[in-house]
């Protein structure tokens, strides 16, 4: 896929500075002569699978109606006002993909996915708004988003999907083929589809604190080392059994408050967690792996690419690929960071490879987390 100018005449850095995280951007024809990456008849096919995420969402007679995937069967497509949404298209679609990874001026650890939305006309998932920052690219057909800044931002109850009480649009556009919307979290917003459409959200994870806090402490249950037990030679006779000592509170207390966590370790967790792929994401090596001397003459000639569905980012000497972490030599890293930001490395750059890397390389190939390029 040709690299594409996507954010109009203002660069990454600009966009950066003005609108994200700040104010909506409307980009008229940011990807020239847009020609959808995949057909309905596939998009359907990948809602039938039970490992991919999606939805279908109804408007029918006035009322708002949600089914979650596998979605064996779609309402017709004459009959309007229903929606059905894919997630993670990127990691099935080499096309979407490479869409996605044109948004690589926002870090990966920070990029989430390609969800493609399908609609028949008046379609669309009602007006609400979304804790993410969301690009909303028009693949096929018209669009018309109504949306705006409110502060209210109370939701109607007892509905299966987010549904704002009182949606109140400042702004309102049709975005055609090609035309893309840029949304800050929080940002009211409503997409009716005019005739049938199809729109790609360019997703992004910003994790709660609260998720990450939880995640680290079982990661630190891992790692934390607090030698010897709990002892009290000068026990008194008491006259209550059932009341917990207060020696043993105090002593307890204090032996807690030596776990410590460096930034090492916040440097590892994270790594670890944010290349964790996602609970319905499986890995499928090759049906007949070569053998590690066949896999280093192809190496050599072919060069490696990571799959789809693997997530290599780094930081200081940690690489962290798939929810492992590896400290590496600087001479190694130099190679795997390559890897990790190009998503591929040619042969001659593994020319010199030491053996850990190859070692590492044909383990990654033997589990599918790359290919042979
Ligand atoms: C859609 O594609 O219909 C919904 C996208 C969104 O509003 O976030
Ligand atoms: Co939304």
């Amino acid at each position: 896929m040709k690299k594409i100018q996507l954010l109009g005449d203002i660069t990454p850095a600009q966009f950066l500075r003005d609108y994200w995280h700040k104010k909506p951007l409307l980009i008229r024809n940011a990807i020239p002569g847009f020609k959808p990456l995949v057909k309905l008849e596939a998009l359907a096919e990948m809602a039938r699978l039970n490992h991919v995420e999606s939805r279908l969402i109804t408007h029918f007679d006035g009322s708002w109606d949600m089914q979650h995937g596998p979605i064996e069967e779609l309402p017709p497509r004459t009959s309007g006002e229903w929606t059905m949404l894919v997630q993670g298209v990127n990691l099935y679609n080499a096309d979407a993909d490479a869409l996605l990874r044109q948004f690589r001026f926002i870090p990966d650890a920070r990029l989430d996915d390609l969800m493609i939305s399908y609609a028949t006309d008046g379609g669309g998932v009602g007006p609400h708004f979304d804790s993410y920052d969301v690009f909303l690219l028009q693949a096929q057909g018209k669009r018309r988003w109504r949306i705006g800044p409110q502060k209210d931002l109370s939701l109607v109850e007892g509905l299966p999907l987010k549904i704002l009480n009182n949606f109140t649009p400042q702004e309102e556009f049709v975005l055609e083929p090609g035309d893309m919307l840029y949304l800050p979290p929080h940002y009211a917003h409503d997409g009716i589809a005019e005739g049938e459409c199809m729109t790609y959200s360019i997703g992004f994870r910003s994790p709660s604190y609260q998720e990450l806090g939880e995640a680290f402490l079982q990661f630190m249950a891992d790692s934390i080392d607090l030698p010897g037990r709990y002892a009290d030679p000068d026990l008194d006779a008491g006259k209550h059994p059932a009341e917990i000592p207060k020696h043993m509170l105090s002593t307890i207390a204090d032996e807690l408050n030596k776990v410590r966590f460096t930034e090492d370790d916040v440097t590892i967790f994270l790594g670890e967690h944010l290349s964790e792929p996602k609970h319905n994401v499986f890995f499928k090596g090759p049906a007949k792996p070569l053998t590690v001397g066949r896999f280093a003459e192809a190496v050599a000639k072919r060069g490696v690419a990571l799959s789809l569905k693997t997530q290599m980012l780094y930081r200081g000497k940690n690489v962290f690929i798939n929810g492992e972490s590896f400290s590496v030599s600087k001479a190694d890293k130099a190679v795997l960071d390559v890897l990790a930001n190009d998503r591929r490395l040619d042969g001659a750059a593994l020319a010199d490879a030491s053996d850990d890397v190859m070692e590492a390389l044909y383990t990654w190939y033997q589990d599918g987390w790359i290919e042979l390029a």
